[in-house]
């Protein structure tokens, strides 16, 4: 029989939310009394903006046309949506990027995946605990991460994210490689401010370490000290990528659009110690694997970035932060602690009552019929707390928040 990548035969179970999928499909098989309401993935539930949906008609149509019809789309993007974002994202917040830099892709999940391809497979990778799983089953399954002793994989370095450190991982007591950091943070909710990510930075230069942040919800951000961007630290254009995401802000996570920040500045070196620029490595890694987003994709995320377009995507985020209170109210009303959704669209609590993640999910699906994430499928440090996030509709998010209540009052 042909040899396998045995580094899938050492993974624990189901990704995270396709384990939390079946558990829901066989709870709806056996015919529940009321209706399953979903707080449980990231998912958005408001449709498309119109400015987008707009743009959609427009491009397709213009692909409809002899004129306007276009093949594979640029490697690292078009133009006019790498020009959008470095305007918007980053020069008008006082960040100078070269457009070369930019490089718009399908999804923050899958560039988060991909971009461990670049570094050698002895790089010591750090990650927080609890932490947005791609990160560490990407580094199992290309084999970097060692082998999985049933709560820990043996090569990473895990940083606890606990109630005692506001769940901000503290620097890494040994030296390591790779950081992965994503903020504001799925699962907790917590952020940073720009004095705690200077430490990071910090600690990368210092360390020679390179800083994996994924941004994908900053639009989420209300407070003036919380950066929206790592790049308006300073020194993190020679250590850290950064990763964002049109999934959250505007709802693409069925349309599938997303940017990568890889600055030139940022060096690694090969096995005979020859100085290379990840940017070109990542530029090399895309137009080898991936053919680009579709132009009309790329025509709607550009159409987010017009008066209208801003606006309509100010009033999502603005209704899903509207639930997220709704979240906090119900868990303040029941003493239960919890962290985020002020900054965040997740909001972080504990299981009540001592239980086990999984087991609050169980109790939580067949009593209340209301799905969450269970925090242990984040990691070690997860055990015992509980994900729910604000991207359900009001309803949904009026309705469940009942349910809990009254489950637990
Ligand atoms: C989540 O629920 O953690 C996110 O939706 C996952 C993702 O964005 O892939």
């Amino acid at each position: 029989m042909i040899k396998v990548n045995s580094n899938y035969a050492k993974m624990p179970g189901n990704y995270l939310f396709a384990e939390v999928a079946k558990r829901v499909k066989q709870h709806e098989a056996k015919g529940p009394s009321q209706k399953i309401l979903r707080l449980g993935i990231g998912d958005v539930t408001l449709p498309l903006a119109a400015a987008c949906t707009n743009a959609l008609h427009a491009a397709t149509d213009e692909m409809a046309t002899s004129s306007g019809f276009r093949g594979y789309a640029p490697d690292q993007g078009y133009d006019f949506l790498i020009e959008a974002i470095r305007q918007n994202e980053y020069a008008a917040r006082g960040i100078d990027l070269d457009a070369s830099e930019i490089f718009i892709s399908d999804g923050a999940k899958s560039d988060t995946a991909n971009i461990q391809e670049l570094f050698s497979q002895d790089a010591i990778v750090s990650v927080p605990d609890p932490v947005y799983p791609v990160y560490v089953d990407s580094n199992a399954l290309s084999g970097r991460a060692g082998s999985y002793d049933g709560e820990r994989w043996t090569n990473l370095v895990y940083l606890p994210c606990t109630v005692d450190n506001d769940f901000l991982p503290d620097l890494p007591e040994q030296k390591v490689d790779l950081i992965y950091l994503c903020f504001p943070n799925n699962p907790t909710g917590a952020v940073m401010n720009r004095e705690q990510l200077k430490g990071w930075v910090d600690y990368a230069k210092e360390n020679n370490a390179i800083i994996l942040y994924d941004a994908a919800y900053r639009a989420y951000i209300t407070g003036d000290d919380i950066p929206r961007s790592i790049y308006e630290i300073e020194g993190a254009k020679d250590v850290a990528i950064e990763f964002c995401s049109f999934s959250k802000t505007a709802g693409f996570t069925g349309v599938r659009c997303s940017w990568t920040v890889v600055p030139k500045a940022v060096l690694g070196e090969t096995e005979t110690g020859q100085e290379i620029s990840l940017n070109s490595m990542w530029s090399r890694r895309q137009s080898t694997k991936f053919n680009g987003t579709a132009y009309i994709v790329q025509r709607a995320a550009a159409a987010i970035y017009t008066e209208e377009g801003k606006k309509q995507v100010q009033d999502m985020v603005g209704y899903y932060m509207h639930n997220a209170a709704i979240i906090r109210q119900a868990m303040a009303s029941l003493n239960i602690p919890f962290s985020g959704g002020t900054d965040s669209p997740y909001v972080w609590f504990r299981c009540p009552g001592g239980m086990d993640s999984w087991s609050f999910f169980d109790k939580l699906l067949s009593e209340a019929n209301v799905v969450g994430t269970p925090g242990a499928g984040f990691g070690p440090s997860g055990e015992g707390y509980f994900r729910l996030t604000a991207f359900g509709s009001r309803e949904v998010t009026e309705e469940a928040t009942q349910r809990l209540f009254e489950l637990l009052k």
